[in-house]
């Protein structure tokens, strides 16, 4: 479903250049869900830009669906990092959700149903009319998630979507993802530094190296179907592979060599 072949990404501005992504090869098959984890700073955004065809690689391709990415593709939906700056304040939460479908130019009675179903879909249902600032972050962010999910993707791309919102609400919100997911069969790519939180939503985890960035690990995550933020995470399983995660993280990237100044910082 999408193939992603040797991206590299050097940002170069007023003579300075900075390597983001060295070289990140992997795929993603119809109807999966896979997170990405890596640390702050490793490209995780550079990435989701590249493949949402918003930034053009330095080097390397992204092939969706059997076509090579080269402007913002079709069945593609992304949810921000800051839902904060990704909703216009302006417009009523139903408007935030219909805008993408008038670029497909769907007649406004089909619009109007696909914004009320995905609303729906995020428990949002009664507050159609309210304004962004006029609620929660976390339901804030649930808008971003009907909004991306209104548009009927076949893959959905989200940075960090959680991150911001309290743990009561993230717990809630990851719980909405899979059952979203598992509804709609949608593809799912999910970015997160949280290791925890790719080990309990992925049936895959892929885990990025620091920068210069590299896939370091891709490990299949074989807890059960049927997910629970109680029971699934004080699984010993789920602890092992959690585990796994963590020393993969903080093992330095292959190459990289320890400099007298790491050992004063790390002690
Ligand atoms: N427009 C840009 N111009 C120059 N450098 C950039 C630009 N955008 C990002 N970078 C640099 O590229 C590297 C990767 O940034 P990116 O935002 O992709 O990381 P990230 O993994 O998403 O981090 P975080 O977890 O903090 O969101 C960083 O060193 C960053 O400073
Ligand atoms: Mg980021």
């Amino acid at each position: 479903m999408l193939e992603v072949s040797g991206i590299k990404k050097t940002y170069e501005s007023r003579g300075r250049s900075v390597e983001a992504v060295r070289d990140l090869t992997f795929s993603v098959g119809q109807g999966e869900l896979v997170c990405l984890v890596g640390p702050s700073g490793s490209g995780k955004t550079t990435l989701l830009k590249i493949m949402s065809g918003l930034l053009q690689p330095t080097s390397g391709e992204v092939v969706l669906g059997g076509r090579r990415v080269e402007g913002p593709p079709p069945g593609l939906a992304l949810v921000f990092q800051e839902y904060g700056r990704s909703l216009f304040p302006w417009m009523s939460v139903r408007q935030n959700v219909e805008l993408p479908l008038k670029q497909k130019k769907l007649p406004a009675a089909r619009r109007r149903q696909l914004a009320e179903e995905a609303l729906q879909a995020v428990g949002l249902a009664d507050v159609h009319g309210a304004f962004p600032w006029q609620l929660s972050g976390g339901m804030q962010q649930r808008v971003a998630i009907a909004r991306a999910i209104a548009h009927e993707p076949q893959v959905l791309l989200m940075d960090e979507p959680f991150a911001a919102v309290d743990a009561q609400t993230r717990a809630d919100l990851e719980d909405l993802l899979r059952e979203i997911w598992r509804r709609l069969k949608v593809t799912v790519l999910f970015v997160t530094h949280d290791i925890d939180e790719a080990v309990y939503l992925g049936q895959r985890v892929l885990v990025l190296s620091g920068s210069p960035t590299v896939v370091q690990q891709d490990l299949v995550i074989d807890l059960p179907d049927e997910r629970d933020q109680l029971s699934t995470r004080s699984t010993a399983r789920f602890a092992e592979l959690r585990a796994q995660v963590y020393a993969q993280i903080h093992r330095p990237a292959a190459g990289y060599v320890r400099t007298p100044a790491d050992s004063a910082r790390s002690h």
